[in-house]
């Protein structure tokens, strides 16, 4: 049987943004992960089972279409027939939560069938087969979340740029809840483009500022400077709202957390439902804020020191 593993990701700043060119900071969220594996069958057929689906990957719904249009071009590029395996997802990412979901299940089950067929498998490759999955999933992606779930590097990411790792180091608490509401990052970048053919001048101006945020949450955490970059997420979740992404359980995990002392809050993500983050200034805190979370609805904390 071959394995593959992938991360979650999670950004910090700059989501919908990175669509229209500005930069993002996101990191790697080894909280959750997804593992595949793949071993073969005497079935003339690619079998999935996974949570949300288990049958001839052929006739999967089309949520994962993304994953088998990358899946089918991966057996094509390492030379073997899409016949005869069976794939199954073992994943403690939520699906659809902003956590980067449909990029690591794709990226796991490509670096499975890579082992699979014992033939190696560049990162550089393996990411535009990632990003074939992701344009499908999220209609037109960035490639943020194909990135950093491949590199499993944090990254300051402008869209169709090299490449940058971003390594920081910031003596504060990441609080991840997720709102337990499934979120549609299709749905939610079409609000966004929506809203471009709209509002142009306010589109383009809240893009603007969070492409702002985010060059100075670089520069803040540069400077380890824990209070300036709470600051920034809570600005940012303003323009999120604005740019319709916010659910009104997201605005309450956010408002809770500021209530519980958090340096900012923000969703994080596609939104639409999904995951919000806190900043924290200590363990502490962080818990209480977790645990504040998930008394006014949040359905799973995660805590993650950011030195
Ligand atoms: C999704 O994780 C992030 C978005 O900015 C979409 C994208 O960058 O492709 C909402």
């Amino acid at each position: 049987m071959a394995t593959g593993i992938a991360c979650g990701k999670i950004i910090l700043i700059g989501e919908h943004a990175v669509v229209y060119h500005q930069p993002a900071i996101a990191i790697p969220f080894s909280a959750v992960q997804v593992r595949a594996h793949i071993k073969q069958t005497d079935d003339s057929i690619i079998t999935l089972n996974s949570s949300i689906y288990s049958g001839d990957l052929a006739h999967a719904p089309a949520l994962l279409d993304g994953l088998r249009t990358a899946f089918e071009k991966a057996c094509f590029h390492l030379a073997i027939q899409p016949t005869n395996m069976a794939i199954t997802i073992d994943s403690t990412i939520p699906f659809e939560r902003g956590m980067g979901s449909s990029a690591s299940v794709t990226a796991a089950a490509i670096r499975a069938l890579a082992q699979f067929t014992q033939k190696p498998l560049d990162d550089k490759t393996l990411k535009a087969f990632v990003d074939i999955s992701e344009n499908i999933a999220h209609g037109s992606s960035s490639g943020i979340d194909a990135s950093v779930i491949t590199y499993e590097t944090p990254l300051y990411y402008v869209k169709n740029q090299p490449l940058h790792p971003f390594h920081y180091s910031l003596d504060a608490y990441l609080v991840v809840a997720d709102s337990g509401i499934t979120g549609n990052t299709k749905d939610a970048v079409s609000r966004v483009k929506h809203l471009q053919e709209t509002q142009s001048e306010l589109h383009q101006q809240l893009i603007e500022q969070l492409g702002q945020l985010t060059k100075d949450t670089q520069q803040a955490l540069l400077q380890q400077n824990a209070i300036a970059v709470g600051k920034i997420f809570s600005q940012a979740h303003h323009c999120l709202q604005q740019l319709t992404v916010s659910t009104p359980l997201l605005d309450t995990l956010v408002d809770t957390a500021l209530q519980t002392g958090a340096l900012g809050a923000k969703l994080t993500g596609g939104g639409l439902g999904g995951c919000m983050i806190a900043l924290a200034s200590s363990k502490q805190q962080a818990e209480q804020i977790a645990n504040n979370l998930k008394q006014a609805g949040a359905v799973n904390t995660y805590i993650q020191h950011l030195l």
